[in-house]
């Protein structure tokens, strides 16, 4: 039988998706996660563990095929785990696979986190394991969290003139277990999503799925990390494979909150 695949990060917005991807592929699935199953809810094998002490890594790691790392403290704490989960797969007796799931335009743009996930790109890729890094544009659910983080505000700011190439997890999820099924393949094609869009217009098409009124204002970004921006540094229209698109996704999300409520 297949060894199983760990997936760090399995409990969040990428992880769940390559969580239920894997097991409808039949592959077994263990998560490596800070917090222990709620009582009652299904789910696959959870180590508890943390990536950025140490704590339970090893065993986490422990007679798996492959690690999809989908997990990201947001900030600074990821090389150290990129290091501490390398190091436990370097050390495994039979070193596992490792996927690292970063972004496009990581070179381009030079925000804080990027420059930690070019970091971490360097960690696995030069860390002596089996590797392969997938890099995917920004996701759905975080284009659409502005207008849900200015839930209250009558006025909603949109960087200007930014356009960005959203993707759905399940097409990225999709991706990396196609990854955990042929093996390592150092740098992997770049993912995008299906539609290059302006930042503010996928602002707008989130307020509207919302019934809200908002007025969206574009407010130009300053120094070098708008100008990457703007001129393109988060696209890959030549890897334009994802499939389902922002409207969908509203669409979808809509419907699951109108089910919620009746
Ligand atoms: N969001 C995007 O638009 C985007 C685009 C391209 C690539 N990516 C990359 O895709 C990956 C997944 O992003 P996401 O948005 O799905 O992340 P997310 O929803 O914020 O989930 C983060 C996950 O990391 C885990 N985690 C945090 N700190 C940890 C620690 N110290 N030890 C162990 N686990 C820890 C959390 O698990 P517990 O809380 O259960 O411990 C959680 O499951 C990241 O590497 C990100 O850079 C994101």
């Amino acid at each position: 039988m297949s060894r199983p695949t760990l997936v760090t990060g399995g409990t969040g917005t990428l992880g769940r998706a390559v969580v239920r991807r894997l097991r409808s592929r039949g592959h077994a699935v263990r998560v490596l996660s800070r917090r222990p199953r709620p009582p009652g809810e299904p789910g696959p094998d959870r180590v508890i563990g943390d990536l950025t002490t140490g704590e339970g890594v090893d065993a986490a790691v422990a007679d798996v095929g492959t690690v999809v790392h989908c997990a990201t403290t947001n900030g600074r704490g990821d090389v150290r785990a990129a290091r501490l989960l390398t190091e436990a797969v370097r050390d495994a007796e039979h070193p596992p696979h490792l996927v690292y799931v970063s972004i496009v335009g990581i070179e381009a743009v030079p925000l804080s986190y990027y420059r930690i996930k070019l970091s971490c790109e360097g960690i696995v890729a030069g860390a002596g394991v089996p590797w392969t890094i997938q890099r995917a544009t920004q996701f759905h659910d975080l284009v659409a969290r502005p207008a849900v983080a200015q839930r209250r505000s009558p006025i909603v700011l949109a960087p200007a003139d930014v356009d960005c190439q959203p993707i759905d997890v399940r097409d990225v999820a999709r991706r990396l277990v196609e990854l955990v099924e042929t093996g390592p393949a150092g740098r992997a094609p770049q993912l995008g999503g299906p539609e290059v869009i302006a930042l503010a217009d996928l602002t707008r098409r989130t307020l509207a799925a919302e019934g809200r009124r908002s007025r969206v204002l574009s407010v130009p970004l300053p120094g070098a990390i708008g100008r990457a921006l703007r001129s393109g540094g988060l696209l890959t229209r030549d890897h334009a494979v994802g499939e389902i698109t922002f409207d969908q996704y509203l669409a979808e999300r809509t419907n699951a909150t109108h089910e919620r409520r009746h």
